[in-house]
């Protein structure tokens, strides 16, 4: 049986490369699959996070998921901290990984930056838990955005050695499904560095609260060159805003990039901006509006993440009780 796992992080805003790298594949992919989408609240905190703001992300992501369109009576929605097996599997998989292992994670590089000492240890085993997070479930297909593969590579490994340790044929080995024409968006400020919500710019990225008025603000904003936009797909390389832009502007109307610039190409930057803003604005408007409906009701919300959580921990316990079994725990 094909299973979906996926999460995202309750930390700052929501914004456009969450949207096009993951939820609205998300959104896609519900129906084919029996999905589980969880706001991995356990990996925010590799960070500090102040707790009332991590409540009130919890439960603005979990807005804004169900805005974008998840179902969250078909698909099984759920703040990691509910289901305990989460950080059961974690430890299990801390001594299946290796040290050298975890020492190849760019984004641990990037994270802890030059001060690695102070590091949180939870940031340096992220990886473990984001295994764990898929395994528990034994899912099968994982969607996520371009920046997630080295994690996902990891957790094939870990499946592997667990299975190979224990001799058993108890892990699949999960797919990474990247999809579509913008797995990676680029900053609107700078076409060579990742759209985060970490980034200090506002102007850098489309938050899915973002109204029209800041969608054509920042978009205007974004950076450009000079010359107008190439017809063909080969005319963006050594183009990096320009690519993005198109890249965003393809998957927005979900198109092929080439599809793209057989209706833009040829444009001044000006007038495709124009276009570009039409576009976001008709499919992040309605998503926002939702969105700030929704955060105003934390008890529905709550009801969706307690559900959830109930439906998870079904489906994972069965399977830590087969890891202790194989691992050699005594449950008496
Ligand atoms: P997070 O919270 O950083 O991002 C959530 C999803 O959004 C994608 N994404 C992007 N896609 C395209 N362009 C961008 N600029 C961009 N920024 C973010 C991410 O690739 C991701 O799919 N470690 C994960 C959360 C996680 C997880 C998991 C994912 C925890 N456990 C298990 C999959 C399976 C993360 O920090 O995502």
């Amino acid at each position: 049986m094909n299973r979906i796992f996926s999460g995202i992080q309750p930390t700052g805003n929501l914004h456009l490369g969450n949207y096009l790298g993951a939820i609205r594949n998300w959104v896609d992919l519900q129906g084919a699959y029996e999905c589980l989408y969880c706001i991995v609240d356990l990996h925010a905190i590799t960070l500090w996070q102040e707790p009332d703001v991590l409540r009130a992300s919890t439960r603005e992501v979990t807005a804004g998921l169900i805005a974008a369109g998840i179902d969250p009576d078909k698909n099984i929605v759920f703040n990691q901290s509910v289901n305990p097996d989460h950080a059961t599997l974690a430890w299990v998989f801390n001594c299946v990984a290796r040290l050298g292992w975890l020492n190849r994670m760019t984004q641990f590089k990037e994270k802890a930056g030059k001060n690695r000492e102070n590091a949180s240890v939870g940031l340096y085993a992220y990886p473990n838990l984001m295994a764990a997070d898929i395994l528990a479930y034994k899912a099968t297909h994982v969607p996520v955005g371009d920046d997630q593969k080295q994690h996902l590579e990891l957790a094939r490994d870990i499946a592997q050695k667990f299975n190979s340790d224990f001799k058993v044929d108890l892990f699949p080995l999960p797919e990474p499904m990247i999809l579509g024409e913008a797995t990676r968006v680029m900053s609107l400020r700078d076409g060579r560095s990742k759209m985060s919500k970490s980034d200090p710019s506002e102007y850098s990225r489309i938050n899915l609260t973002d109204g029209p008025d800041d969608i054509a603000l920042k978009i205007r904003r974004a950076k450009t060159d000079p010359e107008p936009l190439p017809r063909e797909a080969a005319g963006l390389e050594g183009r990096p805003e320009a690519d993005n832009l198109i890249g965003i502007y393809a998957a927005l109307s979900r198109k092929s990039r080439e599809a793209a610039l057989a209706a833009v190409g040829g444009m001044q930057f000006s007038l495709f901006k124009q276009e570009l803003t039409d576009l976001a604005v008709s499919i992040l408007g309605p998503i926002g509006e939702e969105m700030q409906r929704l955060v105003k009701d934390p008890g529905y919300i709550d009801g969706v993440l307690r559900k959830g959580g109930e439906r998870a921990r079904a489906v994972s316990r069965p399977v830590i009780e087969e890891v202790y079994e194989r691992v050699g725990f005594v449950q008496p």
